[in-house]
């Protein structure tokens, strides 16, 4: 996909001016990490400083609670993909505008639907709400899948608390609200 104003290789943002605070903030475009036919997919806000500097999503706190998460259920981040609504870092890390979700919203549908997961998890209500287009009370919600169509593909979406809000034991038993005590993510 290439325009004016951005510009994609394969599932990766190689270039992109679409959001011009955005680009003074940032050091670089954070880009999703992981395989390209992962079968979870899961989807924060955007880069924090630990990010913008290393170039990967979720390599700071936030990233350690997410491994620990993933190590519950046996799952190493090499084996999952990890990426964020928005590519570039905002400012003093604010939560990104509307605008700015809307600009990076192509280069996120276009990820999903190459990767094609068994499920996208939303790692809070920043990704919550965008995706699923709607208002969303996270900490009631998470461990709820619900579908939705981006571009026109359909996908399961596991809603969960972001790993900033939560201990990773909350992360990886997001699921246990069916009261089985077996979190969705076992088996993957
Ligand atoms: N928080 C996010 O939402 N994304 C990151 O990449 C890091 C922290």
């Amino acid at each position: 996909m290439s325009d004016d104003t951005g510009h994609m290789d394969g599932l990766a943002v190689i270039e992109c001016e679409r959001c011009p605070e955005l680009c003074e903030s940032r050091s670089r475009i954070v880009n999703g990490t992981g395989p390209d036919d992962a079968d979870l997919l899961f989807v924060g806000e955007a880069p924090g400083e630990h990010e913008d500097k290393g170039g990967e999503p979720f390599v700071g706190r936030s990233g350690s609670v997410l491994d620990d998460a993933l190590g519950e259920h046996g799952l190493k981040r090499e084996a999952v993909r990890i990426t964020n609504c928005v590519r570039c870092r905002p400012p003093e890390n604010r939560d990104p505008h509307k605008g700015e979700l809307d600009n990076c919203r192509e280069y996120l549908e276009r990820e999903i639907n190459g990767v094609d997961p068994e499920l996208v998890i939303t790692l809070g209500k920043v990704p919550t709400e965008h995706l699923l287009e709607r208002d969303a009370a996270v900490t009631k919600e998470a461990g709820t899948i619900e579908d939705t169509r981006l571009d026109g593909t359909a996908h399961r979406v596991l809603i969960c608390v972001h790993p900033a809000a939560a201990t990773a034991a909350a992360v990886a038993g997001v699921a246990e609200s069916d009261g089985s005590g077996q979190s969705r993510l076992d088996g993957f």
